[in-house]
């Protein structure tokens, strides 16, 4: 069992977890919908600790970091054979967590030939492993998140509807940080501590202006963005008085403008806004990947997504910055 940090007393994050509390000893399938950074995997954990299957493992699987080709194997395992290179047999994630809970994130990313593999498991409780005809019994409960408007891409025909509705038989919608702007004081406080902690720079004091930019800004990456900048702010504060990046302080919070702009829209002008400041340089310290709170190949998976040109981020860097970038990628490996 783990201890899971879930800060925010808001009306709106309140009643997330009264659902996460009433949806908990259920068995049925959960669909976690909101913008990214907003806590569905941490909301998913949650559920699973305060379910009765709590003893029993929490395998997640990222269903867009996956390569769609592998993605079956991945699932459900294979046979010793079933494919070149397949030279023993494997266990997925499936049979993995047998008596506990399989979180299945962007699961909008899943690919259409595999929905029906994965319908049928969520029905019959039962699949096969690639290659082989034998059938294998599981008792999973499947909890499956995304960022993508899964009901609009069931209507573009890029979702199966049977899929959508038996995942969606208990939704949970995770409000973005800018609607719960009266959790933005303590999870500040906590990223605080952690990072203080964390990087040994003791902070002493919020100063109420620096509280007042936090709040108005508007946070299109949510707390994950929120954690990151906090992370930044206790590193280069000059001393015990947090100081918050100047490039913040002239972010204008502009809901009205927000508000009639779709999600991919706001998604893609944060990350272009981000590359603009770190001069297109997406891995490394400084990189774009870096102040977003994401891994390098997701931002540029995100990126080519939302249509953002990556050969100009991806133009030759100096050698140095290049060995930097591969010295640091192997280390969190
Ligand atoms: N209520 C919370 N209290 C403290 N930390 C939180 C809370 N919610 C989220 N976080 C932190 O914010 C970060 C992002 O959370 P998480 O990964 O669950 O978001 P997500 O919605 O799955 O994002 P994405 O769509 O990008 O995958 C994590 O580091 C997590 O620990
Ligand atoms: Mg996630």
């Amino acid at each position: 069992m783990t201890t899971l940090d879930l800060i925010g007393s808001s009306p709106r994050f309140r009643a997330v977890l009264t659902e996460v509390a009433r949806i908990a000893p259920v068995d049925s399938a959960v669909l976690i919908q909101g913008e990214t950074g907003t806590g569905k995997e941490v909301i998913a954990r949650a559920i699973h600790e305060a379910s009765p299957r709590r003893n029993n493992r929490f395998v997640a699987l990222n269903c867009a970091a996956i390569p769609s080709a592998l993605l079956e194997s991945e699932l459900f395992g294979h046979e010793r054979g079933a494919f070149t290179g397949a030279c023993a047999q494997t266990k997925g994630r499936f049979q993995m967590a047998d008596g506990g809970t399989l979180f299945l994130d962007e699961i909008g990313d899943m690919p259409l030939e595999l929905q029906p593999k994965l319908l049928r498991v969520l029905q019959e409780r039962e699949f096969e492993r690639l290659g082989s005809t034998q059938t294998v019994r599981v008792n999973v409960r499947v909890l499956a998140a995304t960022n993508q408007d899964l009901a609009e891409l069931v209507a573009k025909k890029l979702f199966r509807a049977d899929l959508f509705y038996r995942l969606n038989v208990l939704p949970i919608c995770l409000p973005p940080l800018r609607e719960r702007v009266q959790d933005i004081l303590p999870l500040t406080e906590f990223f605080v501590a952690k990072f203080a902690a964390r990087l040994n720079k003791p902070i002493d004091l919020i100063p109420d202006e620096v509280v007042e930019v936090l709040k108005a800004h508007d946070w299109p990456g949510n707390i994950r963005e929120l954690q990151n900048c906090i992370e930044r702010a206790v590193l280069f504060s000059p001393g015990s008085v947090l100081r918050v990046p100047l490039d913040m302080t002239q972010t204008v919070k502009q809901r009205s403008e927000s508000a009639s702009r779709t999600l991919a829209d706001a998604n893609r002008e944060h990350i272009l806004e981000t590359l603009k400041q770190t001069n297109w340089m997406i891995g490394g310290q400084d990189g774009a990947a870096n102040r977003l709170g994401l891994p390098r190949t997701t931002l540029i998976f995100r990126m080519r997504k939302l249509g953002i040109e990556t050969r100009r981020a991806l133009a030759p860097r100096p050698i140095q910055q290049l060995a930097d970038e591969q010295c640091r990628a192997a280390a969190s490996c």
